[in-house]
Formats: C-alpha cells, structure tokens, sequence
C-alpha cells in the first residue's frame, strides 16, 4: 500500500471534491474506500429520498425540549444504527443553529434558542453517534439562521454576540464532543462565504479550538477555489465546480500552496480511519437496508414523551381519566405531522397519529370521535400508502423513462413508499439526469364517499389522471411555488366524486427540472371535508366530556428553503381552537409544529400540549401523554411570544439587500424578553408535571463550581423534573441572566434524588470586544436553581474571583 507522502497531486487533489450526491473520492493506493454521507437530523435516508424507509426520530427542537443528555444519546444510537444500515459513515447532523427568529423555516430542525442547551444536548449527541463509529457533521457553521436568500445573504454579526451565542454550539462540539466534521453554511459572515471563510474556519475552528476533522461544504454551497485555502476540505456534492482538478492545477502552478491540500488530504484520511474507512476495515460500502426494530420504536416513543411539554393544566384536566367521550378534531389529528420538511425528510418506518393512536387505547366504554374541523389547507397532505396499493400491497410504482414524456418501455421500474417524489441528480439510478421522465402509479381505494381532492405539485411540468382521465395538467400555465426546495410549481387541485370501496387508478407524470439537479413531484389528497366543517367540529366538540384539538404544520409548511409566512397557525385552525373551547371547557389543544405560532386563540383551552414534529412515534407518544401512561417530561426550549414584535430580531428579519444584521446582540430568546420585560405567552424551560415536587436543601460548591438541590415527588404520579441552573451576567446592557446547566429527573411518588449541575466557565465569560479576548468577571454572581427561566426556587451565591 502506497504512503499518502507517494501519492501524486491530482490524485490528492481529487479527495477535495465528493464524486456524487453522497460519496467522497476513493483514493484505493492507500486502502481508501470512497465515504458516504447520509442526511440528516430527523433519520438517516440513505441516497434516495424515495427510496426504503427509515426510522425518524423527533426533530431538533424536540430533541432541544428533552433537556436530556441521556434520551438525545439514545436517539443517536438509534441513528447511528440507521447510518450504518443505509450503508454511510457520516450524519449529516445535527442541525445546531439557534432560533433567533420564530419564522426561520429551519428552527424545527435545530433546537433551541439557548446555545448552552444546544451546547450541551449536541456534545451527546455528537458523543453517542461517534462512539458507535459514525462521524457527525455538525452543521451550519454558522449564522445560518434563516432561509430567505440563504445562499447569498451575509449575516452581521459583531463578534462577541457570535461566539458568545452562535458559535457556542460548534466550540462544544469540536472541544468536547470531537465531532470528526463539521459542514459549512450556505450564508455569507460579515460579507464573506462561511465556505471559504478563513477566520471561522482556519483562526477559529482549527487554530483555536483544535479541529482535526473535515469542513465539508453545505450542497452546492461551494463558492470559489479560494475556499480550500479558507479552510473547506470537501466540496459536496460531485461532480465538483470549484475544487478537485482545479486544484490540481492551482498547486502544478503554484496559485495553491501545498500545505492547503495536505491538510485536506489529511483531515479526509483521519476520518476514514475514524470511520473504518481505510484499509479494508468495513470494506465496500454496504447496501442499504430497511429495519424496522421494536427496540428503537420505543426508543423514539420514549423520546418523543420527553420532548412533549404541557404548557398548561388547568384543574389537572390531564391525564383524561375519568372522560366517557371524547371529540378529537382538527386537521392534524388524523393527519399528525411526524417531521418538518426539506433535506431532513424522507420515508418513515411507519406514520402513527393522534387519532388511530388514541381511539386504540382508550379503555373500553370510551367513544371517540372525530372531525377535522377546517377546510382543505393551502398545501394538501401526500396521498397516503395506506389507502393505496400495488399488487396488493401498499405502496407505489415509479416508472422512469429515457424520454421527455412516458413512450415506449421504462427503463427502469422501482417500488416507492411514498406519492412524493423528491431526487437531486438523476430521478433514478442509471436514468439521464435531463430529458427523462418518471410516471407514478398506484391504485386508491376510497374509505369514504363523497369529493375528494386532489393535487399536484411538479417539479417542472406534468399532470394527473384517474382511471385514465387527466384531471390536473400544469403544461400550460406552470405558476412558481415553495416545495422542492423553492423549485417546485404551485400546487394544482380539483376535487372528484368517488366511492368508498372503488378503486380507481391513479397515474402522474413529470419530468425532471432543465438544467437543474433537484426535480420532484407530489400528489396531494384529501378525503372529504365536512360542508361546513367547523360548525361539525364544535357540534362534536359540544357533544364531548372533553374535546381534544390537534392543530398545527407540516412539512410543507414549515420546511428547509422557505421560512415561514407568518405567525398564525395554518388558516382555519385558529378558528378552530377558539370555536372548540367556547363549546367545551375540557378542551386540550395539542400544537404539532416546530417552532412557536400564535396561540392566543388558546386562551381558554384548560390545557396545552406542544409537541413539535414528535417523530413516527407521534401517535402513541401523545397517547402516552393524553392517557397519564407517561409524564410529559418536555420543556420549553425557545421562548413561546404573544407576537412577533416580542422578538427584538423581528426588526432585522430576514433583512434586505443581501444582509441581515443582528441589531438584536444579545438580546435572543429569553436574554431579550428578560431584558425587556416582555411577558411571553410561555417561558424558556416551562412545562408542566402531572404530579408534584419538592425541592430542598439547594447548596453550592464554591470549589467545583457544582450547584446542587434534592427534589422529591409529593405528587400522585411517577413524573419529570427539569432543574435549570442560570446564573446573572454582570455588566451594563448585558442580559440579566443565563442558562449554565440543567439536570433531569424521574421520580415515583416519594422518591427523591439529589442534582448536581456544573457551572461550567463557558456561562462565567464574556467576550470582552476592545481587548479580543474571554473575560470571567469577579465578584459575586446569583445562581438560580430554577423550574424555567421565569420561575426561581432558590437563589444562591457564587463567588467568582
Ligand atoms: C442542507 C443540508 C443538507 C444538504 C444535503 C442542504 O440543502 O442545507 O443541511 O445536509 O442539503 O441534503
């Protein structure tokens, strides 16, 4: 085997530069076998995002509401497992950028607006999926916190306000955790590419904290040759614009310096090696595989439990023990949202929803009943697997062919799980990326009579038919929309009569977008809707002991390449929650979304439940919660405002002109609401137990910095206790406080444990912007053990010096 010191500059050249959407370069004279990636936080997806199914796990801001190292570790496991089995050694995950805005597309996928919990939950995550060998590629470094011109905007951002808040997450990961890679973001820092950045990625991440691991570039988010130099190691995905060959070059006439390539070339082989890559260790990369295990659906259920947080239990409505009835409306019901959408999506194991999941389990007597209590939404759900099948099993076919328009035989037939079609490069395997087209198929058998609808969302053009007749067409009048990435056309629909019990055939074609590598295509389908559905849904509700209204996004609303439109719900559904409390006082309203929305149509539910996009457990885990079998042990890991002119960021969001200042500083999250005073509907770190607590006999240790409390459980049930450690920040204009550490606990009746949570320097210091460096300031800091960020039980002092 040839010494990486024997191999010549080309063939060193080509590991700057992935070969495919998924792989890096072989380099086989020194035993190097090509590494695969796979997307992302939510699952890992394996090449295709129609291909076989994978388990998904709750999204980054449930994970964020956990506050637990241990279940973020044991959904990495799980994730870790899932990587290997779609045969790739890296996660493109996690997602660690901060909610600074509540309208940013992608804060489901990240986890808080905290950066000490992102700080912290991410160092075990990272931990546990290294552990098990696969490489994390923490991402997007950095400032990357907003959707709207993401390839091209150029975040401002002073410097202390990015290490104090923004960097933070990524330090950990490199100091704490060692993540092996980290991806570099879309955006611009301060007017320059954060791929090509040297200060962020050469200064800070190398020189300072001591990466060793590669910089990856975000999709096609290489911008310039420059960028090897600047610190990236890897453009993804291949075939390669700006490195590889071209570097080759720049070294053979000395525009490159060899170090820049030799530190690229080292940091690939130290992965390899990390991932057993190298030298035969998992030789060939494996073929990928669906397993659908027991084990880890109760990993996921347990985990999704975690993340639920009850934000309010008026007369201890929950759990619903004593309710003979019970009404569950809303369109998120029958429909639960288990993920958010864009390059975290893919084909789940299995969906569970709120309403299968509840009507299964309540005991016998109990009658449950349902309404989706809205009109069809602006974006319909993907026609479902399980009213559909294919030689008698539920799924579709996907047929591509070699030509602009289906003719003549497919080149290739492929079974799909899933009506919405999404690929980047060829639609298929051995199919050409341009001038092909793929045909969906699949045969529906209505459960229910009456008008259903239909949609289409291309990624170029194409049309629908049922039994043969063309219902929707977009050939001549294609309008732009939001899916795909933003690539995709406006969603077409038409409603069409059909009867429960006869099948009727379905067939769509598109074909792939001219000239660029993401195409896709989407049937949407709705059952039929109530004529007047809100006047059904309160009738229901009314009707009811208790009313159970789930309301919320979808992948389609809340997804990577569009931030959000407003604050609102989806239309209807604040209607909806309103009308449904007035008619019963028992009401719960389940939130199934990423990131906050404007509840105040709430104001009366005697209960609230937030349950972000919970993962394929989301049924069973609400169930859970609704039934008392599990304490819901979330809290709330951004602030919930009353309207987005809570949010100091809201001044400069998404900016304009090719900029987004963070006027806001400091002030994010908590650190903004505290230093203004503004009451939020709910508080960073709020959420409710079903049973009740005592804490007692909260000390400091002034030496190890280590605070510490006993909690008991003086309630009925076996429940979860979040202890939240802040600690005051010194200075003028500085936020009146922060989150140092956190400790998480489950108690029977009686029982009590004693917490002990480090203040670590990272909460102590301050980037002191006139000298360049971390300050601790002395003197006296108050430490608050705390239930949120609002709700202080004990008070003590450290002395810092
Ligand atoms: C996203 C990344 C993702 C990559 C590959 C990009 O659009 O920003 O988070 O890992 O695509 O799918």
């Amino acid at each position: 085997m040839a010494e990486l010191s024997d191999v010549p500059n080309d063939r060193l050249a080509s590991l700057t530069s992935g070969v495919d959407m998924w792989h890096f370069a072989e380099l086989g004279e020194v035993g190097l076998r090509g590494i695969k990636v796979s997307d992302g936080p939510a699952g890992a997806r394996g090449e295709r995002w129609f291909g076989g199914s994978s388990a998904c796990v709750p999204c980054g801001t449930a994970l964020g509401a956990t506050w637990s190292r241990e279940v973020v570790a044991e959904v990495a496991g799980v994730l870790a497992a899932e990587t290997r089995r779609k045969g790739a050694d890296v996660l493109l995950a996690p997602t660690v950028n901060l909610h600074r805005h509540p309208l940013a597309g992608r804060n489901f996928e990240c986890m808080s607006e905290d950066p000490e919990l992102t700080a912290q939950l991410a160092t075990a995550h990272i931990t546990a999926l290294q552990q098990a060998g696969v490489s994390a590629c923490i991402k997007h470094f950095v400032a990357n916190d907003q959707e709207t011109d993401r390839h091209q905007i150029s975040s401002e951002v002073g410097e202390g306000v990015l290490r104090e808040l923004y960097l933070r997450p990524f330090e950990a990961a490199v100091r704490d955790a060692g993540t092996w890679s980290v991806m570099s973001a879309y955006n611009r820092l301060g007017g320059e590419f954060c791929s090509q950045h040297h200060w962020l990625l050469t200064e800070v991440l190398r020189d300072e904290w001591g990466f060793d691991g590669v910089v990856v570039s975000d999709w096609w988010g290489t911008n310039d040759t420059a960028a090897l130099e600047g610190g990236l190691d890897v453009e993804m995905p291949g075939p390669t614009r700006y490195l590889g060959p071209t570097v080759a070059a720049g070294i053979e006439d000395g525009s490159i310096p060899a170090p820049a390539l030799q530190r690229a070339a080292d940091a690939v082989l130290l992965m390899a090696e990390r991932v057993g890559a190298l030298g035969g260790e998992t030789p060939g990369i494996a073929d990928e595989t669906s397993h659908d295990d027991a084990a880890e659906r109760a990993v996921l259920r347990r985990a999704a439990v975690e993340s639920i947080v009850l934000a309010r239990n008026d007369g201890g409505l929950l759990p619903l023990t004593d309710a003979d009835s019970i009404a569950v409306v809303g369109p998120n019901a029958a429909s639960t949202a288990i993920m958010g959408g864009g390059s975290a999506a893919f084909v789940p194991h299995r969906v569970t929803d709120v309403l299968s999941s509840l009507s299964a389990r309540v005991d016998d007597g109990v009658t449950v009943t349902h309404e989706r209590g809205t009109p069809p939404p602006d974006s319909l759900p993907a026609l479902d697997r399980k009213v559909c099948s294919v030689d008698g099993q539920q799924r579709f076919t996907v047929e591509h062919f070699g030509t602009p328009e289906p003719d003549g035989e497919p080149v290739l037939v492929e079974p799909s799980l899933t009506s919405r079609l999404l690929w980047m490069g060829a639609p298929g395997p051995g199919v050409p990326e341009q001038g092909s087209s793929v045909r969906l198929l699949t045969t529906l058998t209505p459960t229910v009579s009456g008008e259903h609808t239909f949609g289409l969302v291309t990624g170029a053009t194409g049309w629908l038919t049922l039994d043969g007749e063309v219902v929707l067409d977009n050939r001549d009048d294609r309008q732009p929309g939001t899916a795909f990435f933003g690539l995709g056309s406006e969603e077409i629909r038409t409603t069409v009569q059909l009867e429960a019990g006869t099948p009727v055939s379905v067939e769509a074609v598109t074909s792939p977008v001219d000239g660029v590598p993401v195409g896709g295509m989407a049937i949407g389908h709705l059952e039929p809707v109530a004529d007047e559905p809100l006047a059904s849904a309160v009738q229901a509700a009314a009707a009811a002991d208790v009313a159970v209204v789930v309301v919320g996004g979808n992948d389609q609303w809340e997804t990577e390449g569009a931030d959000r439109a407003g604050f609102d719900l989806p239309s209807g559904q604040p209607e909806l929650v309103e009308a449904v409390c007035a008619a019963n006082d028992r009401t719960v309203v389940v939130v199934n979304c990423g990131a906050p929305v404007d509840l105040s149509c709430a104001a009366q539910a005697a209960a609230v439940l937030l349950c972000w996009y919970p993962g394929q457990e989301a049924g069973e885990a609400i169930a859970d919660v609704l039934l008392g079998e599990s304490d819901p042990g979330g809290r709330l890991p951004t602030t919930w405002g009353r309207q987005l002119s809570d949010w100091e960021s809201d001044s400069n969001f998404p900016g304009g002109d090719g900029v987004v200042r963070y006027e806001e500083g400091l002030r994010v999250g908590y650190r903004d609401f505290d230093s203004a005073g503004t009451e939020p509907a709910f508080c960073f770190g709020h959420g409710m137990s079903t049973t009740t607590f005592q804490w007692s006999d909260a000390a400091i240790d002034a030496g190890s910095r280590t605070a510490s409390v006993r909690v008991t459980n003086t309630g009925p049930r076996r429940g979860t206790e979040v202890v939240q450690c802040y600690v005051t920040d010194p200075g003028t204009n500085r936020p009146p406080q922060r989150l140092a550490g956190f400790a998480k606990v489950h108690l029977s009746p009686g029982e009590d444990a004693v917490v002990e949570i480090p203040i670590g320097e990272p909460s102590l210091r301050q980037w002191d912007e006139s000298r360049g460096e971390w300050v601790v300031p002395t003197g006296l800091r108050e430490v608050r053990l705390s239930a949120s960020s609002r709700d202080h039980r004990h008070r003590l002092e450290l002395a810092v010096d």
